[in-house]
């Protein structure tokens, strides 16, 4: 057992949780990954009220967590009741201003945890009495920024301890196995925050092909982008890019931006069109340089007991690095 604030705070066995990908984290992930020991999040993602009810009776009685995408949920604010009607463990807000709906979770007693790319933005989450701070580094699938994990979480964990020690600190961005793991709680961070190797995962809402392409690829495979973003018609604030597959797609608008945009309208129909039907070469294939670490899809428990045992294995055995003296 790794024990930390977090499996304390959070009463749960293991400092593991699923990350709240758009459109791929639905119940059934999410209850797999809370039944497995960690606490499993629903992507609320941009935003469809029937879906997430959907997908919160998916996850049936288990404790489950909910995330969205900030900016998204300011132009569908009806969502966080939705969520928060469920009781979740944990409200997860990423990638926009926190201020119009901290408030509304602090007073529904639920934990609020911040994904954070900048400094800035864990001042940001500091202000905005996050409980958890995940802080994601740019190894990361899907939408995120240029910072590295390896030193945006020490030195989060640097500041927080002088200005909030009390905050839970969790790492993301290319955890994908006990080694990630082990190598996140070195860093300062209480727990993981682990996406694609959970998009990886039989539960997962992912298309097969799109399962086969990441078997199929290495971490050398992924690029950071806004194609997608555009193509989707989504106007993500200034600053983010999604980590997606390089694939036909991508070499063909990537640096192409500003013809992409002239070719809008098509260009959506097609990439909506392609992404539905599986097809791994004309719409984004979201996963992020964890990929390389990935081999098999399976179920989420699975994959998180080995990443569980692998890190108490790791742990166990660190004391053979400390060098004795006298
Ligand atoms: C397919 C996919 C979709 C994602 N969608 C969201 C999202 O809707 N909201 C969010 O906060 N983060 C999202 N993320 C980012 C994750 O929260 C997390 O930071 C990331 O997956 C961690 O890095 P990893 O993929 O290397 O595990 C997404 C990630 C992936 C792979």
């Amino acid at each position: 057992m790794i024990s930390t604030r977090l499996t304390e705070a959070l009463g749960i066995r293991h400092p593991v949780l699923s990350a709240p990908m758009a459109l791929a984290s639905g119940g059934r992930l999410a209850a797999a990954v809370t039944a497995a020991g960690g606490l499993g999040l629903v992507g609320g993602g941009y935003g469809n009220a029937d879906w997430l009810t959907t997908q919160f009776a998916e996850a049936g009685n288990q404790a489950i967590g909910c995330g969205f995408i900030t900016w998204s949920l300011a132009i569908q604010p009806e969502l966080l009741d939705v969520a928060l009607a469920r009781k979740p463990q944990a409200l997860m807000l990423s990638f926009g201003d926190l201020a119009p709906f901290a408030p509304q979770i602090h007073d529904a007693g639920v934990t609020l945890i911040c994904q954070c790319q900048t400094m800035q933005h864990v001042r940001d989450a500091v202000e905005a009495k996050a409980g958890i701070i995940v802080l994601q580094g740019s190894e990361a699938g899907g939408h995120g920024m240029s910072r590295a994990t390896l030193t945006l979480v020490p030195e989060a964990a640097d500041f927080l301890a002088s200005v909030a020690p009390d905050t839970l600190i969790v790492a993301a961005g290319g955890v994908a196995d006990g080694r990630g793991l082990a190598a996140a709680l070195m860093l300062g961070a209480d727990g993981v925050l682990i996406g694609t190797r959970f998009w990886a995962s039989e539960e997962a809402l992912v298309h097969t092909a799109h399962h086969a392409a990441i078997m199929a690829s290495d971490g050398d495979s992924t690029i950071r982008t806004t194609t997608p973003d555009v193509a989707r018609k989504l106007d993500w604030p200034k600053g983010f890019t999604a980590r997606v597959m390089q694939n036909d797609f991508t070499r063909k608008w990537h640096g192409q931006e500003a013809a992409l945009l002239a070719h809008q309208e098509d260009e959506a129909a097609k990439y909506t069109a392609a992404f539905s039907a599986g097809n791994t070469q004309d719409a984004g294939v979201w996963f992020g340089e964890a990929a390389g670490l990935i081999s098999s899809i399976e179920p989420a428990g699975v994959i998180l007991e080995r990443i569980v045992a692998k890190a108490e294995s790791l742990l166990s055995k660190a004391a053979r690095f400390v060098v004795k003296s006298g």
